[in-house]
């Protein structure tokens, strides 16, 4: 079994590597970011590519090179939170061509490699900020829930591969840790129903799900990982 991981380079996608490759997935990695690629082929063995997955020529150019695949993990996300007064277009349309195109072009090329069946998988990152819509996140919550309708869409467009989303709530990565310093990680804790900010661990378990055959009556959903924040808020107990 042959899977893809972009942005699988640290925090959630290099998680999402160990557990697929414990699965028994060979993995190639895709990340915008040489350093920690080198990490990853170190640690794992694994054939990485140096690419930014919002150039559509060199996804294509990248896929190319790859026999077959089983699953097609779009994770690679950015976010530039800026309130809208202030913006920068500029800045903000990254997000939408890293997260949104970006998901669009992996899955666009890798799909002449998927075959056309139910045990092979597109699982998109989304995030609980597509549903808690906070004030100043910019483009990124606008981005995921863009990925989520992806994701509606291409499950019947491409059945019977199956197409899902999984959305994390708040995760500590090596990109979120400074939200979490000091005081910051008990106040953030206690705004989660189930009183934890998220590991990585507690995403790669369910993608691993979705892409073995224990899920293979599922497609087109999106599973929120979020410790119930995506429910609503937690009430006084
Ligand atoms: N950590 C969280 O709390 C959280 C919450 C909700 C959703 N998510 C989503 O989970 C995914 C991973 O988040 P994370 O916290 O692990 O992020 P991270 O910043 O720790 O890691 C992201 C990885 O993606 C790579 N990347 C960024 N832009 C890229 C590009 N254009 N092409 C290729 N690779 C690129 C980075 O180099 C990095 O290795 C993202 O899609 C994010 O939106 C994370």
């Amino acid at each position: 079994m042959q899977a893809l991981v972009t942005g699988g380079a640290q925090g959630i996608g290099y998680q999402i590597v160990e557990s697929l490759i414990s699965d028994g997935f060979s993995v190639t990695v895709f990340d915008v970011n040489p350093e920690t690629l080198k990490k990853v082929k170190t640690n794992f063995g694994c054939e990485v590519f140096a690419v930014d997955v919002s150039i559509e020529s060199d996804v294509k150019e990248a896929i190319s090179q790859l026999k077959s695949l089983d699953a097609l993990i779009n994770n690679a996300g950015i976010w530039k939170p800026e309130p809208l007064d202030t913006l920068d277009i500029e800045i903000q349309k990254t997000v939408w061509e890293t997260n949104v195109l970006g998901t669009l072009n992996c899955t666009k090329h890798a799909l002449p490699k998927l075959q056309k069946s139910d045990s092979s998988c597109v699982i998109n990152l989304t995030s609980a900020a597509s549903r808690t819509n906070s004030p100043g996140l910019g483009m990124y919550a606008a981005s995921k829930a863009a990925i989520e309708t992806l994701t509606r869409q291409w499950s019947l467009e491409l059945a019977p591969i199956r197409v899902n989303a999984v959305g994390p709530g708040m995760v500590i990565t090596e990109g979120t840790a400074s939200n979490y310093q000091g005081k910051a990680l008990g106040i953030r804790s206690q705004a989660v129903p189930l009183k934890r900010i998220g590991g990585p661990a507690d995403i790669s378990q369910v993608v691993s799900f979705l892409a073995s055959p224990k899920s293979s009556y599922i497609t087109g959903q999106v599973i929120f990982v979020d410790g119930g924040v995506t429910a609503g808020a937690p009430g006084h107990n």
